[in-house]
C-alpha cells in the first residue's frame, strides 16, 4: 500500500515536472480538484480523444458524432432525474469536521478486506509454488472464504440501503463496522444526508429575468435531446449510435486522487439506440468491444476487470464498469449501461414532443432502448500515464525514468538532435523536422549532451530520438533510437517517416483489437 502511494506521488510530480498536468490557478494556491493540462498533457489528451473517436465514430458507419452545448434547458435535468436523484450520501465527522461520502467509507472498508484476501493468496502462492491453484484456494480456505463472504454481505447491504434511500441504515452500517474518520480517528458521525452534485448558474442579465441553469453533469443528455434531429437528418436506421466528447461538471465532495475525480472533467460518451428487446445482446457487445479497445493499447490485460453493478442507477436495467488497476488499486474507468427507454421517454413526457422511431420493416413506431458507453477522458489519461511511468535499472547500475506511453498516444512522436551545434548538423536536423512535422508532432533539441537529451525524451514519453552526426553529411543516414529498447539503428533519412508511422499509426493499434 505504502509502495503504491509512493508510485502515485511520483505520477503526480512527474506530470507537473514534464509539462503534462498543473494544479489550476497555482499562483493563487490552486483550486481543489481542478487541474490544467500543460503543453504535453494537452497533446496526450487529444491523442486519447482521437483514438476513441476513431474507433467509435470513424470506424463505425452506424455511429455519428455531435457536439452539443454545455448549457441546456433546465427542464432536461428534471426529466433525466438529475435534479431529484443525482445525489451523493454524505456524512460529517463531528471531531475533524471533515465531510465524506458514506458509501465510499464503506467501500474503502471493503477494499481493506479484499486486500487481506490478496495477501493470503500471495502468501499461499509462495508456499505452494507451481502447484498453486488460486481459484481452489479462494473457494476452500476458511479464512479467505470468510473475508469474501463478509465483503459481499457488506456491499449487498450498502447497495440495498442506498437503493431504498435508507440513509439511517447506511449510518448504522458505518457504526457497526466501527469505521472511524481517516483524519481524526473519531467514530462520532452526523446523520447521512443526500447532496446534489450539479453546479447551478444563471442565464440572463437582470436578476428578475435570469434563468437558473445547471452546468451539465454528463454529456449524454445532449445526445438524447438530439436523438430525433440526428436520426432524421442522418436518415439513421436502428441500431445506430451518437457519440460526443466534452466537458461535464460535478460538485464532487470527496474530490481526490489527482485527476481521477475532478469537479470539471471531460467525458467521451456514446449512446447506442436499439430495438426494444435487443438491449441485452448489445450491452454484451459493447462490454466486449470496449474492453478490447482498452486492451489494444497494450497496458496489460491483467490490469482490467469488469465490475457488474448490483446497485443500479435509476435509469438502468444492467450496468458494468471496466475497472483499471490505478496506483491506488482497481477503480472505475468506464461505465457500460443499458439505460432502457428511460431517457427518451422522460424527455417525451417533459417536452411534450414525440421522440419515437418509425421502423419501416415492422411498420410501427416505438421508443428505442439505449446502451451507453461512458468513459472519463481525464481518468483514461491517468490510467495511461500512471501505467506508463517506470523506473528502470540499467546495466551500468544507473536508473532511468521512462514514460512508456503507447506510441500512438505519445504527445511527441520523435525528437531530432544534431550531435553538435556546428558543422552544418543543426541545419540538417532542422530540415528533418521540416519534413516530418506535416505528419507528426516532432521536437528539436540541441542543448546538453546527447545522453541527457535522450533521458529528457524518455521521461516525456517520446518513442523515437533521431540523431544527426557527421556521417549524416556523407551518406544521408541518421541514428534512430527506440525509447523502450534504447536500441539504435542507422537508417537513411528517407526511411524515417515509414519507421515512425509503423509504430504510431492508429490502424496498427486498433487492428490488434
Ligand atoms: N452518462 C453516464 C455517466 O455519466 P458515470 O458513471 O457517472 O456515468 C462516466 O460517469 C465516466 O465519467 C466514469 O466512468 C468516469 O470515467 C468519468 N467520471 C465520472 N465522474 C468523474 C469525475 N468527477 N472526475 C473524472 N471523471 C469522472
Amino acid at each position: 500500500m505504502a509502495q503504491q502511494s509512493d508510485q502515485f506521488k511520483k505520477v503526480i510530480s512527474h506530470a507537473k515536472e514534464y509539462g503534462f498536468v498543473f494544479p489550476s490557478s497555482e499562483i493563487y494556491d490552486g483550486l481543489s480538484a481542478v487541474y490544467d493540462y500543460a503543453q504535453n498533457g494537452v497533446a496526450l489528451k487529444k491523442n486519447i480523444r482521437e483514438y476513441w473517436w476513431k474507433s467509435m465514430v470513424q470506424l463505425n458507419e452506424n455511429i455519428v458524432g455531435i457536439d452539443s452545448a454545455i448549457f441546456m434547458h433546465p427542464t432536461i435535468w428534471k426529466a433525466s432525474g438529475h435534479v431529484d436523484a443525482f445525489n451523493d450520501p454524505l456524512i460529517d465527522n463531528k471531531v475533524s469536521k471533515k465531510r465524506y461520502r458514506a458509501d465510499v467509507l464503506v467501500e474503502d472498508y471493503v477494499a481493506k478486506i479484499e486486500a487481506k484476501v490478496e495477501k493470503e493468496v500471495s502468501k499461499a502462492a509462495k508456499r505452494f509454488g507451481d502447484s498453486f491453484d488460486e481459484a481452489q484456494f479462494k473457494s476452500t480456505n476458511p479464512r479467505v472464504v470468510g473475508y469474501q463472504e463478509k465483503a459481499v454481505a457488506i456491499l449487498k447491504r450498502l447497495g440495498q440501503s442506498l437503493e431504498k434511500e435508507d440513509l439511517v441504515d447506511v449510518k448504522a452500517l458505518i457504526e457497526e463496522l466501527e469505521i472511524s474518520c481517516p483524519e481524526s480517528g473519531s467514530r462520532d458521525w452526523t446523520e447521512v444526508k443526500q447532496f446534489n452534485l450539479m453546479f447551478g448558474t444563471k442565464l440572463g442579465a437582470s436578476a428578475d429575468s435570469a434563468m437558473d441553469l445547471y452546468l451539465r453533469p454528463e454529456t449524454a443528455q445532449g445526445i438524447f435531446v438530439n436523438f430525433l434531429n440526428v436520426q432524421k437528418t442522418g436518415r439513421m436506421k436502428l441500431p445506430f449510435g451518437i457519440a460526443q466528447t466534452g466537458k461535464a461538471f460535478r460538485n464532487e465532495i470527496v474530490a481526490r486522487q489527482f485527476i481521477f475525480r475532478m469537479r470539471e472533467f471531460e467525458q467521451m460518451e456514446m449512446q447506442f439506440f436499439v430495438k426494444p428487446g435487443t438491449q441485452k445482446e448489445w450491452y454484451e457487445h459493447w462490454k466486449e468491444t470496449r474492453l478490447k479497445w482498452h486492451k489494444s493499447l497494450g497496458m496489460g490485460d491483467e490490469n482490467y476487470r469488469f465490475h457488474d453493478h448490483d446497485k443500479l442507477a435509476h435509469y438502468a436495467d444492467a450496468a458494468s464498469d471496466i475497472e483499471f488497476n490505478f496506483p491506488f488499486g482497481f477503480k472505475e474507468l468506464e461505465g457500460i449501461h443499458s439505460r432502457t427507454d428511460f431517457d427518451l421517454k422522460a424527455h417525451e413526457e417533459f417536452s411534450g414532443k414525440k421522440l419515437q422511431y418509425f421502423d419501416h420493416e415492422d411498420n410501427t413506431s416505438y421508443t428505442p432502448y439505449v446502451v451507453e458507453t461512458s468513459i472519463g477522458l481525464d481518468r483514461m489519461f491517468l490510467a495511461v500515464f500512471s501505467n506508463s511511468l517506470v523506473e528502470e535499472e540499467l546495466d551500468n547500475n544507473t536508473t532511468r525514468t521512462v514514460l512508456k506511453l503507447p506510441a500512438v498516444l505519445a504527445p511527441t512522436k520523435a525528437a531530432v538532435f544534431p550531435l553538435l551545434k556546428k558543422d552544418g548538423l543543426p541545419e540538417v536536423a532542422r530540415q528533418i523536422i521540416e519534413d516530418l512535422k506535416w505528419d507528426f508532432n516532432v521536437f528539436y533539441d540541441e542543448k546538453d549532451a546527447v545522453g541527457k537529451r535522450y533521458r529528457r525524451q524518455d521521461a516525456a514519453g517520446t518513442p523515437f530520438c533521431i540523431t544527426v552526426d557527421h556521417e549524416t553529411l556523407d551518406n544521408n543516414t541518421v541514428t534512430i533510437r527506440h525509447r523502450d529498447t534504447m536500441e539504435q539503428q542507422r537508417v537513411n533519412i528517407s526511411e524515417l517517416k515509414a519507421i515512425i508511422n509503423k509504430e504510431v499509426d492508429a490502424k496498427n493499434w486498433l487492428t490488434t483489437m
